[in-house]
């Protein structure tokens, strides 16, 4: 199963799962999740979200590299434009959002993550933004959600190195709220996804609402203009090179 949901109480956990590939997002892949935020959207008996990955490896590896290594500028801008339908629907979930980061969360795994309300991480979690390596710019909202949470020097350390952040560096930096050892780590989101269900859910509505709009800014056309530029890394030769090089198992050469 590509996506489980489970519920306690008025809480839904949606499980991404596609341990082949330390669950990196296909095109299914990234369909199946859109659906599960979408079915658990329109259920009235569910309050809050926790969202997180299958086993102890990883919540996301990111976009698939395999799928994406032969894409045309055409093919990126439309699997860009399908990974921000997937942040979006996390960002603009009519329940909030907790990501329990249990591993790796890099390039588009790290993307789901930011656009979560909330973060908690068990200590094996890596978070970064590697797209640089590969030849193209984070794309799925990365560039916009990263830097108003850890702020813009730490944001463009992460996005212009590509250097992994682990839990605790996470945790000082403000990527997570809290870190939780992986065996507790959904038990500890449910549970203050449950306290956040205890409230008046049009309450928590309007209190999000306006986060959003205090924290959001330009957002909007931000989002928009890295949707653009994703697709057109995939129009020149370093997106062939960064991800045939991590197909092939090898360091990427980047011409000037
Ligand atoms: N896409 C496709 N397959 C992936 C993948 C990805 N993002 N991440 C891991 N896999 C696959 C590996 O290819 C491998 O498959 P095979 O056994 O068939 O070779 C399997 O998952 C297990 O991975 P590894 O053998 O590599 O495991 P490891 O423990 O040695 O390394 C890792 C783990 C550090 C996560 C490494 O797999 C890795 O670096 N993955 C790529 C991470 C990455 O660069 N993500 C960003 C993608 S770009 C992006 O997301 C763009 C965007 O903005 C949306």
């Amino acid at each position: 199963m590509a996506v489980d949901i489970s519920t306690r109480d008025s809480v839904a956990v949606i499980t991404m799962s596609r341990p082949e590939a330390l669950n990196a997002f296909n095109v299914e892949q990234i369909q199946a999740v859109i659906d599960s935020v979408t079915q658990v959207n329109d259920r009235a008996d569910i309050r809050s979200i926790v969202l997180t990955g299958e086993g102890e490896r990883a919540f996301a590896a990111g976009a698939d590299i395999k799928y994406m290594v032969d894409l045309d500028g055409a093919g990126g801008a439309e699997f860009g434009r399908l990974g921000h339908a997937l942040t979006r629907a996390v960002a603009e979930s009519r329940q909030p959002v907790i990501a329990a980061v249990n591993g790796f969360a890099l390039g588009g795994g790290c993307e789901v993550a930011i656009a979560a309300d909330i973060r908690f991480a068990s200590p094996n979690a890596v978070f970064a933004q590697p797209e640089v390596g590969l030849g193209i710019p984070p794309g799925w909202g990365g560039t916009q959600r990263l830097p108003r949470l850890v702020g813009p020097g730490m944001a463009a350390e992460m996005i212009l190195s590509g250097r992994r952040v682990g839990a605790d560096e996470a945790l000082r930096i403000g990527l997570v709220n809290a870190i939780h050892p992986l065996e507790t780590l959904v038990e500890a989101s449910v549970e203050l996804a449950a306290q956040i269900a205890a409230n008046s859910p049009r309450a928590v509505a309007a209190a999000r609402d306006l986060m959003k709009l205090a924290f959001n800014g330009q957002t909007a056309s931000g989002l928009a203009t890295e949707a653009e530029l994703f697709g057109e890394a995939f129009n020149g030769p370093d997106q062939k090179e960064g991800m045939r090089a991590f197909v092939e198992k090898r360091k990427p050469i980047f011409e000037n």
